[in-house]
């Protein structure tokens, strides 16, 4: 056979459904994408200026050391630029970190139910992941402390957690913390970090100095360059410099680093997309609580929905893609009666609510 099994078997990772793809399937044109968790501001004018001005680099190779960049993440996040990593967004970094330290017998820890782009990268190296259930729709840190083994080389965990929004506190995770091997690696994948930021209970990675553990950031959200590809990291020097020899060496692109360090100085439009977040976020909690909908408690720039099963779920899916409005179904992320629903821009909220209550009415 021409392939392991492990790849023969694979499941792909399947990404929301895209606004060309309900265009050609049902003839819309006015269509919602509020399944991606994207940036309804797309990107700052900054960014697009940057871009502009670095189009004619194109026919250069990119830094590999993507040091403009790096030096300007050390500076804001007052650490050695011999700290910072950059990516192929903070999936391409993830799977850089796999491809360092990860060797055939050791094992994954994670939870059952969170980042989908995850298990597809360690089961795509044929590795032995194990999972741990959601408690209360949270991480469950304790439990996750008694998985361990000996074989565990890398846990995962995502906090705000994708796909239901949740967070761990920082008390559960420096207890945590205690109970991890020193040579076991934690990454933190903060995608949603900043949407976090503002709640005192949330243990900002940033803030510790922890030898074994990588922070997983993104531009792919709060700043709107997901079409980009490109994220960062932060971890102890020594660390960063294995990823460095495994990270593919013209990562990320030419326009995806003036992207990034234009983005990065635009705290304007971060601050903007923060606001617009936090009321669409709001406004949808209480609206689907008005309409009786059961739905998490949100730390992220999405809010998830849990119906009382899978074909409830699917049902409402449906019926919002036939009003022009993607949403994302979670069964994929192992939780069958969920709906995610990415904070969209105020029309766009409005809208999703009028369809809800128009099919819970019904
Ligand atoms: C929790 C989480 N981590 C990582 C990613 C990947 O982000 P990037 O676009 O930086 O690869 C996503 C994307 O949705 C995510 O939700």
């Amino acid at each position: 056979m021409l392939v392991p099994h492990h790849i023969e078997n694979l499941r792909p990772y399947e990404a929301g459904k895209s606004i060309e793809s309900l265009q050609a399937e049902s003839g819309l044109t006015e269509i919602y994408k509020l399944g991606s968790n994207e940036n309804p501001l797309g990107p700052s004018p900054k960014v697009a200026e940057a871009i502009q001005k670095t189009i004619h680099q194109i026919f250069r190779y990119p830094d590999t050391k993507a040091s403009r960049l790096r030096e300007a993440l050390a500076k804001r996040f007052k650490v050695k630029i011999e700290n910072c990593v950059v990516g192929n967004g903070s999936e391409g970094i993830m799977s850089a970190i796999i491809g360092t330290f990860l060797h055939d017998k050791d094992e994954v820890l994670t939870a059952s139910c969170t980042f989908t782009g995850f298990f597809v990268l360690t089961r795509a190296r044929g590795l032995k992941l194990n999972t741990v259930p959601l408690k209360g729709f949270c991480f469950d840190l304790d439990a996750m402390a008694a998985a361990i083994t000996p074989n565990t080389k890398i846990i995962f965990l995502c906090n705000p957690n994708n796909p239901t929004g949740t967070i761990f506190t920082r008390k559960e995770f420096e207890r945590f913390m205690t109970k991890v091997p020193e040579g076991t690696l934690v990454i933190l994948d903060e995608a949603y970090a900043e949407f976090a930021l503002d709640n005192p209970d949330f243990p900002d990675s940033m803030s510790y100095r922890l030898d074994n553990c990588i922070t997983l950031r993104t531009f792919s959200k709060v700043y709107g360059l997901a079409g980009m590809r490109i994220g960062y990291g932060f971890a102890h020097e020594n660390l960063i410099q294995y990823i460095l020899k495994v990270k593919l060496p013209f990562e990320p692109s030419v326009l995806a680093q003036a992207a990034a360090a234009a983005a990065l100085e635009d705290q304007a439009f971060v601050e903007e997309t923060l606001r617009v977040v936090r009321e669409g976020r709001d406004f949808f909690v209480n609206s689907f609580k008005d309409i009786g909908l059961r739905v998490l408690p949100s730390e992220a720039n999405f809010v998830t929905l849990v119906f009382n099963s899978e074909e409830e779920a699917m049902q409402i899916y449906e019926f919002l893609l036939k009003k022009g409005i993607i949403v994302r179904p979670l069964k994929n992320f192992g939780m069958e009666e969920g709906l995610r629903i990415s904070v969209g821009k105020k029309e766009e909220n409005i809208k999703c609510i009028e369809a809800l209550q128009e099919i819970v009415k019904a």
